[in-house]
């Protein structure tokens, strides 16, 4: 008696190398288009976009928050343990939210109310995730050790990968 032979077929990434971002990201984007389009599943997705990100830049956190009536509650993500809630308004990724903008912080000390989940974190993006009719459900939130660790390119990709990607995988 043989047991049916399962093939389960892993993602190969491509990720060029070399410190040029704006290359990282450009090979990126298609990859983490591929990835998720033939995927329903939510949390499969963006567990998986959070493998990519951190794997293709190291980072030291890498996640998503889910918005859950008037908090955010913690999704997929990479990375040392996490706060599981965020109240609207509070911290990087609660100020995202309700202002419905990106927050790029070159120093987390220097947001008012950072909440420092970990206190390695030293810069910080955190990008919105909209619905059609702009509401927010939910974000990403990427930390690093470093300071100034993000600028306009992670910015400009971040946002492509989120606003045309990832948003729209909420009402697959
Ligand atoms: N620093 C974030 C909280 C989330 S963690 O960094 C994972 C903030 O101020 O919203």
């Amino acid at each position: 008696m043989f047991a049916e032979k399962i093939t389960i077929m892993a993602e190969e990434l491509y990720i060029p190398t070399g410190n040029d971002k704006e290359k990282i990201y450009t090979a990126l984007l298609p990859q983490i288009k591929s990835l998720t389009e033939h995927e329903s599943d939510l949390i499969a997705n963006l567990a998986n976009v959070t493998a990519v990100l951190k794997e293709a830049f190291n980072f030291f956190w890498v996640g998503f928050y889910f918005v859950k009536e008037e908090e955010l509650v913690l999704g997929p993500f990479q990375g040392p343990l996490a706060c599981t809630r965020i109240k609207k308004g509070k911290g990087v990724c609660g100020s995202a939210w309700r202002d419905k903008k990106t927050y790029v912080v070159p120093d987390v000390e220097q947001f008012p109310g950072h909440i420092a989940c970990s206190s390695l974190s030293q810069s910080e993006i955190v990008i919105p995730l909209f619905t059609p009719d702009n509401n927010v459900w939910g974000v990403m939130d990427i930390d690093s050790e470093l300071l100034n660790t993000f600028d306009y390119i992670d910015e400009k990709y971040l946002e492509e990968i989120c606003y045309n990607i990832i948003s729209p995988l909420f009402l697959a």
